[in-house]
């Protein structure tokens, strides 16, 4: 995000005209009030759902016909910065308000959590990550950007980057997985999908990246809990992706719920002002999460709200999501000097600033053609890249005897409830689809010409029917069984201490291998799961996780081997949830886990990932030879060729590890370093070449500064983080 200096000079003037109070407004995000409509107050309507008194689709049926207070006065008085709207016509009256009837015309900055695409929902963010694509990150994330701003949205609350490595944590669904790189990797391709598309302003939003930083890390996967690391784990794991993301120019960040070492992220002034806005030179602004500066004093860091208030302002905290902490107190604290007025001009500069690169003084507003437009439905080019999504995003985790793909000529008993469910597909944080746009895996299959009977026997909730699982087992010649998590299993405060399949779902699973029936289990979920007991007796297992609106067509198509699972895990699975926190590219121990006694090691399970990072099969099989490394200049080039070995075109992900044999600080048993997706037709082979500057091979230290230490290095080129070809290197800097 760059300002000309006519831009910042815009700023600057309007910021000299505006009164303390409409200063203090900018710094101000409402979203829609629930004011009645309903006979409890809402907040117990928010407990009846979690306790489970009323259903997810009564929930949604009481607040269809909720009296909603949008806060339009507030807005004409010049009190609300930002909303968080996503009806285009809605936006556009708030908008026409912020800017006709407030005193210096204001455009709002619209807000919304669009994560995984808006009614065009591509896969949850862990399994989009599995396609190892830059390129299909970047065209996704342009698509919700294009969508976004045909609603009245230019503000998207994505990407969210946390590196996450215990999957009992819902959240690992919505970020990219495990790895640093990866997670850098895919931060960048959303910052340009998401901002850099200027040919007309319609076309690009600010990002928000998020949750800044280590809720990932949260103690023992449990949401909202305290976090502490050293300063090389934060610099090494949690923090790169979003340097990676400033670099390439994020518009805003949202502080994390979690306190780091002590101190919650809301108020941590050496996160918000050293790191983000000092050392990676963040020029937009920072929003604090929904409620969290309230937070603040649960957190026993404040006294009372105005405390947290003031804490949050000075810690470089811009605008407060939802508690109106900031409208309430900061006008006196202004006044009594505790807050400075630099302060509050610095977080209106940064706000104003965004909303002049969006261009939203010229034009806030959502033309009506366009809104007429998808009112008609999604056009084709959108449903065709969340096929390619869907398609490139399924991992295939085991393939006995080559029983995938199946033949249209073979009866398929399809078993499971969340086959058939329309509503399912979408998975966590997709809130704008539209049922009509979604393809169960029962409709997929049936639209591909399979021959295929369906017996829903159950789900992850609820009773199963064993006999029905018989019928299905006897006319079929192979089961698949669509089995995992509904979507309210992962996401926000969706934490689980067994990740095993949720309900009685091994028990079907159980039955339907008893029959002596090939079974296929296609998963459908929003995190590794735990899955010893399936690997050891499910014959083929694909990971189809939350594949968004068009799951059931692309799942089809992979079953049937219309497309070739192309698919690497961006987390590794373990085989038992006590294994978790369970991730590659751990320090290196003193006694790595081997199977004698005294190593580091489990007495009851093994002690590595069941499918590491980086694992997945294809229908066709891949040699890997003649790695070499040169070094040319100030840059490592590898070489190594890759050969299609089977009978069918297929991608495979070529991955380059390293592993910094001594250091001064304990480093990972292996570190991924780059990756490159290879398109090969059967029998063909490619020599493909990774170039890695030396600078990359570096890591961080306990003070935050970066060291390039002299050494050897051991080098592994593979299709995943545990096979590959290996030299070692000694090098010197
Ligand atoms: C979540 C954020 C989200 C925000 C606004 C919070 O509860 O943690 O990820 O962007 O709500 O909906």
């Amino acid at each position: 995000m760059t300002l000309t200096q006519e831009q910042k000079q815009f700023v600057e003037d309007l910021l000299g005209r505006m009164t303390l109070e409409e200063k203090i407004g900018q710094m101000n995000q409402e979203s829609p009030s629930i004011v009645g409509g309903f006979d409890v107050p809402f907040s117990e309507l928010i407990e009846m759902l979690t306790d489970g008194r009323i259903s997810q689709e009564e929930f949604g049926r009481i607040m269809a016909s909720a009296k909603q207070d949008l806060h339009e006065d507030d807005i004409r008085a010049g009190r609300v910065g930002s909303m968080m709207v996503n009806d285009p016509r809605q936006n556009n009256t708030l908008q026409k308000i912020a800017m006709e009837e407030s005193r210096l015309g204001i455009p709002l900055i619209i807000g919304f959590d669009v994560i995984h695409g808006f009614r065009s929902v591509f896969p949850i963010a862990i399994a989009e990550a599995c396609s190892f694509d830059d390129d299909l990150f970047e065209s996704t994330a342009h698509m919700a950007a294009v969508e976004s701003r045909a609603h009245g949205i230019n503000w998207n609350f994505a990407p969210m980057i946390d590196a996450a490595r215990d999957s009992r944590w819902g959240r690992v669904s919505e970020g990219p997985g495990e790895d640093p790189l990866l997670g850098s990797r895919f931060a960048r391709a959303k910052i340009r999908g998401l901002q850099n598309d200027h040919s007309s302003p319609l076309n690009y939003v600010a990002a928000c990246t998020k949750h800044f930083v280590a809720y990932g890390a949260c103690e023992s996967g449990r949401d909202y809990n305290t976090t502490s690391m050293s300063v090389s784990q934060l610099y090494n794991v949690y923090l790169p992706a979003f340097r990676a993301a400033m670099e390439e120019g994020a518009a805003t960040v949202m502080a994390a719920f979690n306190d780091l070492n002590g101190v919650p992220c809301t108020v941590n002034r050496h996160l918000l002002r050293d790191i983000l806005k000092g050392e990676f030179g963040l020029e937009g602004f920072v929003v604090s999460d929904a409620n969290a500066i309230r937070e603040c004093v649960s957190h026993g860091i404040a006294e009372d709200e105005r405390d947290a208030g003031v804490q949050a302002a000075l810690a470089g905290m811009d605008m407060d999501m939802g508690t109106h902490i900031y409208l309430e107190h900061l006008k006196a604290e202004a006044e009594k000097g505790t807050v400075p007025m630099e302060v509050i001009d610095e977080a209106v500069r940064r706000i104003l600033s965004v909303k002049v690169w969006l261009g939203l003084f010229e034009d806030p507003f959502v033309p009506e053609e366009l809104i007429a437009a998808y009112e008609k439905g999604l056009p084709e080019a959108h449903v065709g890249l969340c096929r390619r999504a869907a398609n490139e995003s399924m991992v295939l985790l085991k393939n006995d005897n080559h029983l995938l793909p199946l033949s249209r000529g073979q009866k398929i008993s399809l078993v499971g409830n969340l086959a058939d469910n329309p509503d399912e597909v979408c998975g966590a944080w997709a809130m704008a689809w539209k049922r009509e746009d979604c393809v169960s895996v029962r409709a997929g299959l049936e639209a591909a010409g399979a021959q295929v009977s369906y017996y829903p026997c159950g789900g992850p909730e609820g009773e199963i029917d064993l006999e029905e699982a018989d019928r299905a087992c006897e006319n079929a010649d192979v089961i698949v069984a669509v089995v995992g998590e509904t979507d309210a299993m992962s996401g926000e405060a969706s934490s689980r201490t067994d990740t095993t399949l949720p309900g009685r779902q091994r028990e079907l699973l159980e039955r339907l291998l008893r029959s002596g029936k090939p079974v296929v289990a296609v998963l459908m979920n929003g995190r590794p799961l735990a899955l010893g007991w399936e690997a050891e007796h499910v014959p083929a297992i694909l990971e189809a996780w939350h594949l968004g609106i068009r799951m059931g067509d692309a799942v089809a198509a992979a079953l049937l081997g219309d497309v070739n699972p192309s698919g690497k895990l961006s987390s590794s699975f373990p085989y038992v949830t006590g294994q978790c926190p369970l991730y590659y590219n751990h320090p290196s121990t003193g006694r790595p886990g081997s199977k004698s006694k005294f190593t580091s090691r489990y007495l009851d399970a093994p002690w590595d990932a069941l499918y590491p990072f980086g694992h997945g099969l294809s229908y066709t099989s891949f040699a890997y030879d003649d790695m070499q490394v040169h070094k040319i200049g100030q840059c490592l080039e590898f070489t190594v060729r890759i050969r299609n070995t089977g009978e069918r075109a297929g991608t495979e992900i070529a991955q380059l590890y390293m592993q910094d044999v001594s250091a001064s600080l304990v480093r990972p048993v292996r570190e991924l370093k780059d990756y490159r997706r290879v398109e090969l037709k059967p029998g063909e082979e490619k020599k493909i070449t990774f170039v890695l500057p030396l600078d990359a091979l570096g890591f961080y230290d306990n003070e935050g500064k970066y060291r390039l230490e002299d050494g050897l290095f051991r080098f592994t080129i593979g299709p995943s983080s545990r096979e590959g070809l290996s030299k070692e290197l000694r090098l010197t800097f």
